[in-house]
């Protein structure tokens, strides 16, 4: 990511040179992208969710939410939020980093993306219909938390399956996720990782944002005159 400081508009300039997009040169569709992640899998996906952003025209910016925010928040039209779960908790820093900014995103379109294995348990096909009513209800247990902890309510909220890191879990870890593993239905040879994350999904997720951005980004007139 640039941090030029010769950017009037600040950092974000990364429209996909290949494929600008009809967007590209618009300075108002700027995109910033934050995640918090522990194992990297979450990462993957604000990356995904970056190039998708990017393919369409976007000005996108990507910021892990532990390091110190070089840019102004104010000047985007947007922004992405993805944490993955531990222990019933979305990342404390994410959780921070919402408290510290909410005035700002609370005047923007914002998507938050939680990852986790129980949203794994919920999209499984063969799950019982008692497990899918409790994998959900875990989700959305998880997410209220977040939002009484934040004090914030995302425009849109998207649970996505997360991963088994079986390679970065020490030995401890390792049992024990073998065992939440296997009461989700998820896999348990340890000896690999899994990717439960359905891209094309999220892909679509995109989409729909992409639409709901550049309404919000245009003009009342132009909104009317698009009808
Ligand atoms: C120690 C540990 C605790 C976890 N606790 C939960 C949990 O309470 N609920 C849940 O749904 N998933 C839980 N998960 C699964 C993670 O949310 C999942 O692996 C996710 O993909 C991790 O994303 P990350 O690689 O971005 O950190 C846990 C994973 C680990 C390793």
């Amino acid at each position: 990511m640039s941090t030029s400081r010769f950017n009037p508009l600040g950092p974000a300039h990364h429209s996909s040179p290949d494929s600008p997009g009809e967007h590209a040169n618009n300075p108002t569709a700027r995109v910033a992208i934050f995640f918090a992640t522990k194992e990297g899998h979450t990462k993957e996906i604000a990356e995904r969710i970056m190039r998708d952003l990017r393919k369409d025209g976007f000005d996108v910016d990507l910021h892990d939410v532990r390091l110190p925010l070089a840019f102004d928040l104010s000047l985007y039209s947007a922004a992405v939020l993805a944490a993955s779960v531990h222990q019933g908790n979305h990342e404390k820093e994410m959780v921070q980093f919402v408290r510290g900014h909410r005035s700002e995103l609370e005047k923007m379109p914002t998507a938050f993306i939680s990852v986790s294995l129980s949203e794994v348990g919920a999209e499984r096909k063969e799950a019982t219909p008692a497990e899918h009513e409790q994998f959900v209800a875990d989700v959305s247990k998880m997410l209220d938390t977040f939002f009484k902890q934040t004090e914030w309510h995302p425009t849109y909220v998207k649970p996505v399956a997360g991963a088994l890191s079986y390679s970065q879990y020490n030995f401890f870890i390792r049992y024990i996720m073998k065992q939440i593993a296997r009461k989700q239905g998820a896999g348990t040879d340890t000896s690999r990782d899994y990717d439960y994350t359905n891209w094309i999904e999220l892909d679509k997720f995109v989409e729909d944002l992409v639409g709901e951005i550049r309404r919000a980004a245009l003009p009342a007139s132009a909104c009317a005159k698009a009808g």
